[in-house]
């Protein structure tokens, strides 16, 4: 028995480690060979618990990673890999853990495997997911870009491979079933389930032809992180075995010769049985669509005509080797496990958005549609800065379809997965994946007109709910210049909470529109919303102190950490309310500050954190904060002292803030004191929810050296973790290149000493996309403690309008 089970998206997890050659047998460098798909496929961070109760998928949870290992192509949207039976590590469909096979899906997300029906009986096979669940082989899992497989111990190892809309199985049964190969009871099951892995299916019907044994069918789903429901397709061939019989199922029951079934309540299905392969394999081949079971059909036929494994893996091999192939380093020296974090790093990058051109139901546009934006409060840091530089062109298509999803829907999404609406977690963040792009001069077909009306969209008009898109509290944002705790909100409903982070969310998304505005010569905005951007400034309360836990953390919160001055919540009225400045830290009550509706004034962190989150105006901010000694100090000490959450995404900016403060080299001790120990080459080895990529493109990041302040044009210089690292821009072909003198692969010479752009003095600690544009060489010559580069006024960062 082998069982498909049709079901959809998300998805991110981790596990084999990969053998690699001995470092001193030096060998032609293949970049496969440093890509570990499994990092992060199993718990790998100390985050407790959570409850989550809106989503059916807690994003950001307890178990951490949840990262896809499966087959996919770069933006695929058939994504296939094993389904396990955890509900903790099955986000990613696949978790790299004991637990059981219960089949494979395509979508990021559900289907088993057996062998033929104990006694030949298709009455005593497993249907349900729960009785069909099986063990796999220990060890036997394979990823590799565009490739999974696995062997469950009924001894049947199954492979996948992918296009853009098909997946395709490759399906060895053991060898010695060939001697029974003249005993029908070799006759293997396929079956596809109409569950998915949130067990969320209504309006299931499926069909199975009993000629030809094509098993089709279709459903409604709900998303992951979401609202609303949506509609999935798909179409299963066979190739490889004569058909045998066919049939239906519900529950355990099986009804051969019974060919469709609609209203289908889960778990039921179809199957298709067959006459023992004459090779021992079976392939399948599933086309998904949205649209429709015909056109689910016809992905499948037209993207893999002939069934052939060998040439569709080839294709996918070939289709990641071009997006990497922009990259190149000097891996001299640099550890294997490392090297690996780097290019997987990249490669989780280039798992999500999806692009469902063509694929979208909802609206008639000849523009491109992604999707699985997951979220952009997740992916505005660091996921879409990387794809600027590494895949222009794709990020080009993203950025037009986020335009034409407001055009149609009315909003920039800020979470979407599935042709649904998802949840906002904290600003309107589209807004700075715009202007990010806008600035580095993403323009091909880009309507930054039309852009411009849905940024001013998300700054003025509020939407009905706005706990799926635009922003809350618009009213008191305009009148008092802060979203004040328990806000009278008569505008729209969402969730009354996160008012400290939602102001400096918003204040930072204004600093973005007005940079856009200034761009395209809305002269009139640029003020207006300069002005919004120091709204931060209202919720700084100068007076608070913040005391924590003694070491033995049985003393209550009674150790001074020695800063004063946090932000904090405030009243409508102007008076303070009050949240303890650690609290939803690592410290304190971590995990009460989730989206739910006990949540409190600061979004999965601590007001701690949050007091940073200034990037539009660090200067103001450091001042603020006791001047460049007082603000470094207090920093370092957020990262020491426990307060800080690597796992979670704001805090990457944080690691390399240190520049607007005149000491680039501690941004370049903290990335070093997190990667590799927390950022590393196992199952384990991400810190939190990869969020389609995050974690791996904060990693990939840190290591090229240059940090993207994302939505603003600025590049913090810290050296790479190679020798050198060079990417050649899609935007104008030209090959830029960061070079250290004095590189040792220990990471004792971090510091920069001295540099120079194309063989000029360069002071200044920051640079910009057109270093990128332009190509030429960056060279930092490196040393074992911190210099005076990159410290003077006039070498830092830019603060506010450049
Ligand atoms: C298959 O098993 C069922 C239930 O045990 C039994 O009723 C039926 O007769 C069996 N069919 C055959 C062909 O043996
Ligand atoms: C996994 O499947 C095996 C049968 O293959 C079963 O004995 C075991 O109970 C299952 N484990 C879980 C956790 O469901
Ligand atoms: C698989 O192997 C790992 C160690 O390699 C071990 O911890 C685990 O218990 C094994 N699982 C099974 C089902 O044998
Ligand atoms: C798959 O989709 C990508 C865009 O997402 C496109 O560039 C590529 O050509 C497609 N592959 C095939 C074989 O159609
Ligand atoms: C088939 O071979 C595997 C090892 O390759 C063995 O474990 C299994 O018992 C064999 N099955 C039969 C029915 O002989
Ligand atoms: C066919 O397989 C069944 C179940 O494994 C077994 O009981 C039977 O003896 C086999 N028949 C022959 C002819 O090998
Ligand atoms: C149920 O699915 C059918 C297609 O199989 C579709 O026509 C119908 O609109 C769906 N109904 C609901 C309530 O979604
Ligand atoms: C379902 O089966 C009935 C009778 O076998 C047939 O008339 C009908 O066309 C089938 N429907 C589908 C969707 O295959
Ligand atoms: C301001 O509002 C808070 C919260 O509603 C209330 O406790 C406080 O008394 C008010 N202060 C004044 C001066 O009205
Ligand atoms: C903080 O956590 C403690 C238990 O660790 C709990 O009793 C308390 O209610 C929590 N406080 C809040 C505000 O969630
Ligand atoms: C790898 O990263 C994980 C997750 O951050 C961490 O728990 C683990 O200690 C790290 N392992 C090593 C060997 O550094």
């Amino acid at each position: 028995m082998y069982n498909i089970n049709v079901k959809c998206l998300t998805g991110l997890a981790l596990t084999l480690p990969l053998v690699f050659g001995l470092a001193a047998e030096k060998r032609d460098f293949d970049v496969f060979d440093y890509i570990n798909p499994l990092i992060g496929t199993v718990n790998g961070g100390k985050k407790p618990t959570a409850s989550f109760p809106m989503a059916r998928f807690t994003k950001s949870n307890s178990r951490i990673g949840h990262v896809f290992p499966g087959a996919t192509l770069p933006f695929g949207m058939a994504k296939a890999v094993a389904d396990v039976d955890n509900p903790d590590e099955k986000q990613g469909g696949f978790a790299s853990d004991d637990s059981n096979i219960t089949g494979f899906s395509h979508m990021h997300d559900d289907g088993t495997g057996g062998a033929g029906c104990p006694g030949d009986n298709v009455t005593s096979c497993h249907f349900a997911s729960n009785d069909r669940a099986t063990k796999r082989l220990n060890g036997s899992v394979k990823a590799k870009p565009g490739y999974f497989s696995i062997s469950l111990d009924t001894l049947i190892n199954t492979e996948m491979t992918v296009t853009n809309h098909t997946a395709l199985y490759r399906i060895t049964f053991p060898s010695n079933s060939t001697d029974a190969s003249k005993n029908d009871s070799y006759s293997p099951l396929i079956l596809v389930d109409l569950i998915d892995l949130p067990q969320s299916i209504t309006n299931g019907s499926i069909a199975v032809d009993p000629k030809t044994g094509r098993i089709s069918g279709t459903g409604t789903f709900g998303p992951s992180f979401g609202v609303g429901t949506y509609n999935l397709n798909f179409c299963a061939d066979f190739s490889g075995a004569e058909v045998r019989q066919t049939g239906i199922f519900q529950n355990n029951l099986p009804s051969p010769g019974t060919n469709n079934l609609t209203k289908a309540q889960a778990p039921a299905g179809a199957w298709t049985q067959f006459k023992a392969p004459s090779n021992h394999q079976i392939l399948t081949r599933v086309g998904v669509s949205f649209i429709s079971v015909a056109q689910a059909c016809h992905n499948a036929e037209t993207e893999i005509p002939h069934f052939g494994f060998e040439k569709v893996w080839k294709s996918a091999e070939d289709a990641w080797r071009t997006k990497l192939s922009v990259v190149e380093v000097d891996e001299t020296g640099v550890d294997d496990d490392l090297q690996t974090v780097f290019w997987s790093g990249i490669y989780r990058s280039m798992i999500s958005p999806q692009d469902y051109t063509g694929e979208n139901y909802l609206w008639d546009s000849d523009e491109p549609y992604y999707d699985s934006y997951y979220c952009i409060w997740d992916s505005f840091r660091s996921i879409h800065p990387l794809l600027t530089l590494l895949d222009p062109e794709s990020q080009t298509l993203m950025v037009r379809s986020l335009i034409d999803i407001y055009r149609h829907e009315g909003k920039l999404p800020d979470c979407r997965m599935s042709l649904c609406k998802g949840f906002t977690q904290g600003g309107s963040n589209a807004d700075i994946v715009l202007a990010d792009s806008y600035l580095k001069g993403i323009t091909a077909g880009v309507d930054w007109e039309t852009a411009y009306e849905a940024l001013i969209s998300d700054a003025e008009d509020e939407p009905a709910d706005w706990s799926i898109e635009g922003r809350g509290g618009l009213r008191s944002w305009k009148s008092l210049g802060y979203i004040p705790i328990h806000d009278n909100d008569p505008d729209g409903t969402g969730l009354m909470t996160r008012s400290v982070s939602r102001t400096v969310e918003y204040a930072y998304d204004d600093f973005c529109i007005a940079q856009v505005a200034k761009g395209l010569d809305k002269f009139s905005d640029v003020g207006k919303y300069l002005e919004r951007s120091n709204n931060w400034r209202h919720l700084y309360k100068s007076d608070q102190k913040s005391f924590v836990a003694g070491t033995t953390g049985h003393e209550g919160q009674t150790v001074d950490t020695g800063y004063t001055g946090f932000l904090q919540p405030k009243n409508i009225n102007g008076s303070w309310a009050y949240q303890d400045p650690s609290f939803c830290s690592p410290l304190l009550n971590f995990t009460s500050c989730y989206l739910n509706s006990n949540g409190h004034e600061t979004y999965e962190g601590s007001a701690w954190m949050y007091t940073f989150f200034v990037p539009q105006d660090m200067a103001s901010l450091i001042r603020t904060l006791g001047g460049p000694d007082q603000f470094s100090a207090r920093l370092s000490y957020l990262h020491t002292s426990g307060l800080l959450y690597i796992g979670d995404e704001q805090a990457f900016l944080p690691v390399f803030q240190f520049h607007y403060a005149g000491r680039p080299g501690l941004s370049a001790k903290f990335s070093h004191f997190y990667i590799p120990s927390q950022f590393n080459n196992t199952i384990s080895g991400i810190a939190g929810n990869d969020d389609s990529g995050a974690m791996g493109s904060f990693t990939t990041l840190a290591m090229i050296g240059l940090w993207p302040v994302s939505g603003q044009d600025v590049y913090l210089i810290t050296p790479p973790y190679f020798p050198e690292v060079s990417i050649i821009s899609g935007q104008t072909g030209r090959k830029a290149t960061v070079r250290n003198v004095n590189f040792d692969a220990e990471y004792a010479n971090i510091y920069i000493q001295s540099a120079t752009l194309d063989g000029r003095p360069y002071e200044k600690n920051w640079i910009t996309h057109d270093f990128w544009l332009n190509g030429g060489v960056l060279e930092l010559t490196l040393g074992k403690s911190e210099s005076r580069w990159g410290t003077r006024r006039q070498d830092l960062p830019p603060s506010g309008l450049k």
